[in-house]
């Protein structure tokens, strides 16, 4: 018989490297506070439901609660351990002696990691979630510091017509909104209890799995017990919402890295989250937003890794799973980083309003708005964009903007259009006129902020 948990059949040891290959400890001993509090749930269920007597219940209880004590708050050192259930249960027998063995009536590695890893989780998205609302509340103090900056909006990064930053950078908060949802609903499947399939076919002692999922507070326990121990759906889900979350991240810092480019020039960074050149002594690099960019594909990566360690395999449990903790752990640090920075960064970021008005001079951006003219004195819409069309081939003939032609010339195209024309085609104008509900008009702009302040909370 060897040391190890499952040592009785077994005559020699394991092979020093095969030991070292399968040992979690390194990374499962960050669940030692969950593998505590769920053994402590697992022995007051053992004793309240006569599984084992009162006083042993007791003796595990006050045994695990002083490992608790101990351990708190960086949790124990990492020794030759297989995981960190086989540390737990060595530091108890040290504690109390064979008494410590009963702990394990009823139960199996199998059903405890998963409970272990859901209960992290679940705090993990407690983490997010507060993470997402300080980056939103970031993105709403940038927009409220920047309420009449006007800038060319986008399509197909082209000029598509102008809006305000703040509309644009509003739009981040409420995709971070329904990331913080996305989060919340894996939570909720989360927050089910696997303890008491055992190993995979449940068990002959008379659990109260319900005690157990009321003092853990899950909201309901698991019906199978195969698929109890087997599946790592709530894993994926997890690993989703994080890669959503990154993939909002990393298209506003591909924005901030063009927007901070010389050829755009419409915002400063805040200098605390660039970094210079060994050679260029001119450079500020945007390093913080480059990472978060690049940070993204290591995230989504743990996605397709879970999801591919997954689908071949048979039910129920298999060492393959192992392979979730890894991945998942270092999708929320990442994403718990990549928040924080990005609220840093938004906080401290400066617009440059001469610049992004300037770069809506002499464009053709306010093409649309001379077809809505048009169209808005009858004529049909598809006339409209016609005539508006041929306006911005005569303006780029010229090799001027919309804003260089005359109202002569404009004439020339329509009789239905009027003196009133050219002022409405100012980026302030154009802005001033999208009043439709969601869109850019400062009015409307300042209702979305108060409706995403009251939602960020
Ligand atoms: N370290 C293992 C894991 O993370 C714990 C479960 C071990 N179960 C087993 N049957 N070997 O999955």
């Amino acid at each position: 018989m060897t040391d190890k948990l499952w040592g009785g059949r077994f005559t020699s040891g394991v092979d020093a490297a095969l030991h070292q290959f399968q040992a979690s400890l390194p990374f499962d001993v960050r669940m030692w506070r969950e593998d505590l509090t769920a053994s402590i749930a697992h022995a007051r269920m053992l004793g309240s439901t006569g599984i084992l007597t009162a006083e042993d219940a007791a003796a595990l209880i006050a045994g695990l609660e002083g490992l608790c004590a101990a351990w708190a708050p960086n949790g124990p050192a990492v020794d030759a351990q297989e995981d960190i259930h086989s540390l737990v249960e060595s530091a108890l027998r040290a504690l109390l002696g064979p008494t410590a063995g009963k702990l394990h009536t009823a139960r199996s590695r199998n059903d405890q990691v998963c409970t272990d890893f859901r209960l992290y989780l679940r705090r993990g998205c407690d983490d997010l979630d507060a993470a997402l609302q300080t980056a939103q509340r970031a993105f709403i103090t940038c927009a409220e510091a920047h309420p009449d900056v006007v800038m060319p909006g986008f399509t197909h990064l082209q000029h598509a017509q102008p809006v305000l930053t703040a509309h644009h950078l509003l739009a981040y908060v409420w995709m971070l909104a329904r990331d913080r949802e996305r989060v919340a609903d894996a939570r909720r499947r989360i927050n089910r209890l696997p303890l008491g399939a055992a190993a995979l076919a449940g068990t002959k002692f008379p659990l109260d799995r319900q005690m157990v999922a009321d003092e853990l507070g899950f909201e309901a326990v698991l019906e199978n017990s195969l698929d109890a121990v087997a599946d790592r759906d709530f894993a994926v889900e997890f690993l989703a919402a994080c890669s959503l979350v990154m993939t909002h991240l990393s298209r506003f810092c591909e924005e901030l890295i063009l927007w901070a480019s010389q050829e755009f020039g419409w915002v400063d960074l805040p200098e605390g989250y660039c970094t210079g050149s060994s050679i260029m002594p001119q450079k500020k690099n945007p390093d913080g937003a480059e990472l978060i960019r690049g940070k993204a594909g290591r995230v989504y990566g743990h996605l397709l890794g879970l999801l591919t360690v997954l689908k071949g395999l048979p039910l129920a449990y298999n060492k393959d799973l192992q392979e979730d903790k890894e991945a998942t752990f270092d999708a929320l640090d990442t994403t718990l980083a990549c928040l924080e920075i990005t609220a840093g960064m938004v906080r401290g970021l400066k617009f440059r309003p001469a610049r992004t008005l300037g770069a809506l001079a002499h464009d053709m951006s306010a093409a649309t708005e001379i077809a809505d003219y048009l169209a808005s004195k009858g004529m049909p819409f598809r006339d409209a964009h016609h005539v508006s069309g041929e306006i911005v081939r005569y303006a780029e003939g010229r090799g001027v903007g919309l804003d260089g032609l005359t109202l002569d010339e404009l004439r020339r195209y329509s009789d239905l259009i009027d003196a009133d024309l050219p002022a409405l085609l100012t980026p302030q104008a154009v802005v001033n006129a999208k009043t439709s509900p969601g869109g850019t008009a400062p009015a409307r702009v300042r209702e979305q902020l108060a409706k995403a302040k009251a939602v960020v909370g």
